[in-house]
């Protein structure tokens, strides 16, 4: 899908972000699977994931984001137009997690639905959000990106279970005033021919749940690592070439980097293509592990709060997740 360089239409306004208190180290996972600390940090760059409790589910953590996010940009819930949910991990299959949190956040003027893009979750929202504004559909949408992982991960499973973490960020979005501000590009692709290297395979219309899919364990996530791995490094640099290059910018006029955090190494290697050396880049991944479309709203609320992302900074977002899915998006903040 293209969209070619024009003025911004849409900006991001504000940022929220919720991550649950309980820290389960690599130590920690040493317990569980046969593991250890060495091999995660080397291999992945995580120290530590946020996971939440039993009792949290994903509309929780997102409502909890999405009310900083709101509060942040100066509005209540009966502002919002359009709620948009990015998750991978919804609470119930039916209604959405979206009408979960309009309930939860007493929206009553929203429109709500969820959509699935998995770890480009946010930048695919970005996209949609600018859409509904463009189309004279919404002037105040609310992304949220929540993601319970720990629910959908096989805890058995060495090769996935060290690799995520839970949590929630929120953007409010609205139109640009034309002051330069906004999403300055946007680029977004699939490839589904490669779903199952991420997938869930059982416990959906074609294999609902019943004792053979629990037996299996194939209702949660499996993953080819190295195949995912590579896909992500070529996927990532396809994307942020194509959002500088729509932008009219180069990696030399950006001022951060945000890039999905699932694997330090994927960073490094896109970092490197876009031209963009380490202090500008942001990584939270030791801190959080890889929450799907979760990582870069967080990440983006906290290079905000720390002024790495403060008002005019030009800002790179690139994802990759399962679908294949993956976007870019360049911002001025
Ligand atoms: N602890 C210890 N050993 C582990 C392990 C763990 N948690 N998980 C896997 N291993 C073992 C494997 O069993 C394998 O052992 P073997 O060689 O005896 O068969 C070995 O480690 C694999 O090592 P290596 O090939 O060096 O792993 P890697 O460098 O490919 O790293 C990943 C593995 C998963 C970290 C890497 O492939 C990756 O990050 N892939 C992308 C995953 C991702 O980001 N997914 C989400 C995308 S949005």
């Amino acid at each position: 899908m293209i969209q070619a360089a024009r003025p911004a239409r849409a900006r991001i306004v504000s940022t929220g972000r919720f991550s649950p208190p309980r820290v389960v180290t690599n130590h920690d996972l040493e317990s569980m699977v046969e593991t250890n600390d060495e091999w995660i940090r080397t291999r992945t760059g995580i120290t530590e994931r946020r996971l939440a409790d039993k009792d949290t589910g994903a509309a929780d953590m997102g409502a909890a984001a999405a009310r900083i996010a709101m509060e942040r940009a100066g509005i209540t819930a009966a502002d919002v137009d359009i709620l948009l949910v990015s998750t991978a991990t919804p609470d119930r299959l039916l209604p959405s997690t979206a009408c979960d949190i309009q309930a939860l956040l007493g929206s009553h003027n929203a429109a709500a639905y969820d959509f699935a893009s998995a770890c480009s979750g946010f930048l695919y929202g970005l996209s949609l959000a600018e859409a509904h504004i463009a189309a004279g559909q919404a002037k105040t949408v609310l992304l949220v990106c929540t993601e319970k992982m720990s629910s959908i991960i096989d805890w058995t499973d060495r090769a996935t279970c060290v690799l995520f973490g839970d949590g929630a960020g929120a953007a409010v979005i609205q139109p640009a005033e034309g002051d330069g501000r906004g999403i300055l590009s946007g680029y977004f692709k699939s490839d589904g021919t490669l779903a199952e290297l991420l997938y869930r395979p059982g416990g959906g219309a074609r294999y609902p749940l019943d004792i053979a899919v629990l037996d299996e364990r194939s209702h949660f996530v499996k993953m080819a690592g190295a195949e995912v791995f590579k896909s992500a490094v070529r996927s990532m640099c396809d994307a942020a070439g194509h959002a500088l290059e729509r932008a009219g910018v180069t990696g030399d006029d950006v001022d951060l980097l945000v890039p999905h955090q699932a694997n330090i190494r994927i960073i490094d290697a896109t970092a490197k293509y876009a031209k963009i050396p380490p202090e500008k880049v942001f990584v939270n991944v030791d801190r959080y592990g890889n929450m799907s479309s979760a990582s870069i709203p967080v990440a983006l609320d906290e290079a905000v709060e720390q002024g790495r992302a403060g008002e005019g900074a030009l800002v790179l977002m690139v994802a990759f997740g399962a679908g294949f899915t993956w976007a870019a998006n360049v911002v001025r903040m």
